[in-house]
């Protein structure tokens, strides 16, 4: 076979990542643990085919050039022993203006598909997770369902819990458009460099690793979101703190952080998180997601609000 189509969730971080120990592997500086979500996500096909003579690649209709995808090409070929150009097309099911990253889904979707359409041999592969990685650190989760760990060693994600072990939501409210002002990779290179917070964010991790793999074996969603809160807010700090300092927020990141915290104040279970970006996501359980929604939606500033559920892992279509 020499042509595969797979599909990826995007994944959201409840323990962050932020920075990276080793740049030309792309290898975190801390372990992460993520929610792989259903509704969001990417598709993409790849077709190693002895007709062309260079890569192509086309994603949501518009021709790129990229070179982590030819560079993800490039791996898989290497691996497989091949010469033969391809063809890669993808997809993103996240609304395309919302700004809303669909890196890790679109690493792992093009890994997947270009490792089967390469005839390599299926299951989960450790080079497969080491080509995603090319692409996007986050994105070895997404080859997996549920709640993900990704491991500082190995770079390897391991699965907490499937997706449906756990009636979670994760509520996005989409804020502004367009791309984000720093990418995290400079963003992320900047913080290690500059920021005099880095050092303590990385020591102060292994801590919140173990106490959020505790909170999910219980499903304790309390304790789970007090910890992905606080994670959150130490990596903005570290962000904060670097030199220039990143700063992704608006003004009605805020609104949204307080819509959240008033809910809880009623006695909703909902915790915020956020990325490299000014989107507002909220983890509860999948029945208080219309209440939240509501409480999003209705908050000054916020353009969209999407409720997603947990996914599986990435698949061939
Ligand atoms: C802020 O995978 O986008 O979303 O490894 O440089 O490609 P690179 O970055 P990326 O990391 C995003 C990190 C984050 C937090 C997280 O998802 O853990």
């Amino acid at each position: 076979m020499l042509r595969a189509t797979a599909e990826a969730g995007i994944n959201i971080a409840l323990i962050k990542y932020w920075g990276k120990r080793d740049d030309e592997l792309n290898l975190p500086a801390v372990g992460s643990i993520s929610l792989t979500l259903c509704e969001l996500g990417s598709r993409s096909t790849v077709h190693f085919d002895p007709a062309l003579s260079a890569d192509s690649f086309v994603l949501d209709t518009v021709e790129r050039t990229d070179p982590r995808v030819f560079g993800t090409l490039d791996a898989v070929r290497q691996i497989a022993g091949l010469s033969t150009k391809a063809r890669v097309e993808s997809f993103n099911t996240v609304p395309t203006a919302s700004g809303l990253a669909s890196s890790a889904s679109g690493a792992a979707a093009l890994a997947t598909a270009a490792w089967h359409a390469a005839g390599l041999p299926p299951g989960l592969d450790p080079r497969l997770a080491d080509i995603t990685r090319i692409n996007s650190g986050s994105g070895p989760r997404s080859l997996l369902g549920g709640l993900v760990e990704l491991d500082r060693e190995s770079g390897q994600p391991v699965q907490l819990l499937p997706a449906a072990d756990w009636d979670l939501a994760m509520v996005v409210a989409v804020l502004g458009r367009g791309p984000k002002a720093v990418s995290s990779r400079v963003g992320m290179a900047r913080s290690r460099k500059s920021s005099p917070y880095f050092a303590q964010w990385v020591a102060s991790h292994p801590a919140d690793l173990q106490a959020a793999r505790a909170a999910i074996m219980h499903r304790d969603l309390e304790q789970l979101g007090v910890l992905m809160e606080h994670s959150t807010q130490k990596m903005h700090a570290c962000m904060l703190a670097s030199k220039p300092a990143l700063m992704y927020w608006r003004p009605a990141t805020i609104a949204a952080l307080e819509a959240i915290h008033a809910l809880r104040t009623k006695g909703v279970g909902v915790w915020s998180t956020m990325d490299a970006g000014p989107h507002v996501k909220a983890l509860c359980q999948r029945g208080d997601a219309a209440q939240v929604h509501r409480a999003l939606l209705a908050t000054d500033g916020v353009d969209e609000v999407l409720v997603t559920t947990p996914g599986p892992g990435t698949r061939l279509l």
